[in-house]
């Protein structure tokens, strides 16, 4: 089994350059089925969730040639429109082929998607947003089948702004025969991202980014597109620079991005310059911060939460968390407790209360960002700490351990593959 081996108390100096967002690709190359012309992405993550959207695009019978971080796909021969359960299962954003499929084909056969275990993660605002844009679903136990011979244009309204809800319906609406208004939209900047990309498509989407987003009817055809940097990739190395000390650059970062979280790492007592593209961060002494709540964008990212809690476990004072987006994003809780650190459950609560130093342990990554506050929290505990399970990381940082090596920690990886 794969086991990264981590020895704290290394600050960290250097400069970082972010990648592009995960959570912006994925619905990108899911769009990519809905025009039969080439599209080019470029600035595309390493990371194991892009392998398996290739993998998709691929059993669909799309054309795709990956280099680096560019991929361009040509869905001209897409034979398929049903994903096999073992493949909708790899991630969250394999049901994002659901609203390109519709939109391309008029049908899409899926399974439940899978990612990480934050809670019980339905898709019963995609189903009934699609639904009121015209799709029927024959559900036939866990296989999900949707028709949609025409999308219909006029209202849609989100009852909760669900990032992945809202870009299913951004994505089927392309295919819809008069305008379609998106009331109650997420507004996350990867929305943003995806409405550029489309529209870059030759679509006509307006107001990506607020509450309120309308696509009216346009053909589309192939683009050639860059995806946003990473804003939950620099939140983690914000955490590790709190963590583990020292002062780091990042680079092509968009920090107007991430401001909700830049806000309570100052107030933390780091010292924070910003720029259009990047952003420098200097550990200092931390302390405690008022609440944080979770919700939304703009409001505070559930994406940070676990790291900015890894960097608050050595704060002085003490600090109450709610975690308001899913009901289960804390088990992190307990493996972080065996560093030493002092926290407290009560359902939504959290109470961090900062300890003068925290030990090495053996801990077990539970989910992708649960796993990256593990490694940040070890990275400010003093001695040896081991951290399995990590292909939960693997699935959404690109290099991160080569790169905090770069800047100064003392990272080893033992052991195969197992997943
Ligand atoms: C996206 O997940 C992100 N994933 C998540 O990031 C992120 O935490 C989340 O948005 C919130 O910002 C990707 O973009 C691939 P939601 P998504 O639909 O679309 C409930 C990471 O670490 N809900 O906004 O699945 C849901 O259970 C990942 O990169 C329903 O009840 O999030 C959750 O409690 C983790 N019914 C809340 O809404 C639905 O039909 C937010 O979910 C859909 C969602």
């Amino acid at each position: 089994m794969k086991v990264l081996s981590v020895l704290g108390g290394r600050p960290l100096y250097g400069q970082v350059q972010i990648h592009g967002a995960k959570n912006a690709v994925l619905p990108i190359l899911a769009a990519t089925v809905a025009t039969k012309e080439t599209c080019v992405i470029r600035g595309c993550p390493d990371i194991r969730d892009v392998d398996t959207a290739l993998e998709i695009l691929r059993y669909l019978g799309c054309g795709v040639d990956a280099d680096g971080g560019v991929i361009a796909v040509n869905a001209a021969g897409l034979r398929r429109t049903e994903i096999p359960a073992g493949l909708m299962e790899k991630m969250r954003s394999s049901v994002l082929f659901l609203g390109a499929l519709l939109a391309a084909e008029g049908e899409a056969v899926i399974y439940p998607p899978g990612g990480c275990v934050l809670g019980a993660r339905p898709i019963d605002l995609h189903i009934s947003g699609l639904r009121q844009l015209g799709a029927s679903l024959l559900a036939q136990g866990d296989r999900l089948q949707f028709q949609a011979a025409k999308l219909a244009g006029g209202d849609v309204v989100l009852p909760y702004p669900s990032v992945g809800a809202t870009e299913n319906l951004l994505l089927a609406a392309t295919a819809a025969d008069d305008s379609v208004r998106i009331v109650g939209a997420a507004r996350e900047p990867e929305i943003s991202d995806l409405a550029g990309f489309l529209n870059a498509c030759g679509a006509d989407i307006r107001g990506a980014g607020t509450s309120v987003v309308t696509v009216y009817p346009a053909a589309l055809h192939g683009a050639d597109y860059r995806v946003m940097p990473d804003r939950m990739e620099a939140a983690t190395y914000l955490s590790a620079v709190a963590c583990a000390g020292g002062e780091l650059t990042l680079r092509q970062m968009r920090p107007c991005h991430l401001q909700a979280v830049t806000e309570r790492y100052e107030a933390a007592g780091c010292s924070i310059r910003s720029y259009d593209d990047a952003l420098c961060i200097r550990a200092g002494g931390l302390h405690a911060v008022a609440p944080v709540i979770t919700g939304p964008y703009p409001a505070f990212p559930t994406d940070a939460q676990a790291t900015l809690m890894a960097a608050l476990l050595k704060a002085d004072g003490t600090t109450v968390m709610e975690e308001t987006v899913f009901e289960n994003r804390y088990r992190h809780v307990p493996q972080l407790r065996k560093l030493g650190a002092d926290i407290e459950l009560a359902g939504k609560i959290a109470r961090i209360r900062g300890v003068r130093s925290l030990h090495g342990a053996a801990m077990e990554a539970t989910d992708l960002r649960g796993g990256a506050a593990m490694l940040t929290a070890a990275l400010g505990a003093e001695g040896e700490s081991t951290l399995s399970h990590i292909y939960h990381m693997e699935r959404g940082y690109d290099h991160m351990t080569q790169n905090l090596c770069r800047l100064g920690a003392k990272l080893e990886l033992h052991g195969t593959d197992e997943r």
